[in-house]
């Protein structure tokens, strides 16, 4: 799969992502993140990309032209490699947009190419955005500086998705969120920490007993922290029958 970011920090965004896994998936060619720095596309002498507001206010606005520029540049160069007439989808990074999930992330796995654009100063100029823009995401509800943290985490959470990328084909699976339910919680040596033991269970060598504590733990562990998941959560009749029996 083929990230493209346009940033004015194009160090920022390929310093974090080539360090651990996804620098490894780089180096493997599982995967390819290209920084476009849309200064580069900037139209006057002093490289300027931002200006103020039309009918006032704080702040300095991006630019429209200088974001075409960039994501022209790169649209031509996915479309010269693939020969596929189709555009790109391109995801803006912004407050405004839906909230980043894994639903999402399965979702933009499914792209050969994803074109991410990160904003700076208070927004970008409304009619770039009308023109090129397929999907606006939010990572939560809070304000950062600008959009590379947030195409950061989206890089982050796709790519470990792509095969090969995680060492485990399964650890992808078996997971947070995995039918919509929390993780279980895991244990590693020593059997005896702080006299805190591991639970007995998982040293039973039992597999289908311990399949079914995992999972009792997970219902429990979404119940008492994110009780907001239980509504999606798909559950088994024996899951239910669990739950029931928490009551009693
Ligand atoms: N840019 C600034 N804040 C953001 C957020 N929370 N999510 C996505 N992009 C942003």
């Amino acid at each position: 799969m083929h990230f493209h970011i346009l940033t004015l920090f194009p160090e920022m965004v390929l310093n974090g992502l080539g360090t651990s896994i996804t620098g490894r998936a780089m180096a493997n060619n599982l995967l390819s993140v290209e920084a476009v720095n849309i200064r580069d596309y900037a139209n006057n002498k002093h490289n300027r990309v931002d200006d103020y507001p039309y009918g006032g206010g704080a702040g300095m606005l991006m630019q429209a032209e200088p974001v075409y520029g960039a994501y022209r540049a790169v649209e031509d160069s996915i479309q010269e490699r693939t020969g596929k007439e189709g555009r790109t989808r391109v995801v803006y990074l912004s407050p405004q947009g839906g909230t980043f999930s894994q639903s999402m992330a399965e979702e933009f796995a499914k792209e050969e190419d994803l074109i991410l654009l990160c904003g700076h100063y208070e927004g970008i100029d409304e009619r770039v955005l009308e023109e090129i823009v397929t999907d606006y995401v939010s990572i939560g509800d809070y304000v950062l500086t600008g959009g590379e943290l947030p195409a950061m985490v989206i890089v982050d959470a796709v790519s470990r998705l792509i095969p090969g990328v995680l060492h485990n084909d399964t650890s992808a699976e078996f997971e947070s969120f995995q039918d919509n339910l929390l993780e279980y919680p895991q244990y590693t040596r020593p059997a005896s920490f702080m006299e805190r033991e591991v639970p007995p269970i998982l040293l039973s060598g039992n597999h289908p007993k311990v399949e079914e504590w995992r999972r009792q733990q997970s219902i429990l562990r979404t119940m008492e922290r994110r009780p907001d998941l239980m509504e999606k959560a798909e559950l088994t009749k024996q899951d239910i029958k669990f739950i029931k029996s928490l009551d009693k």
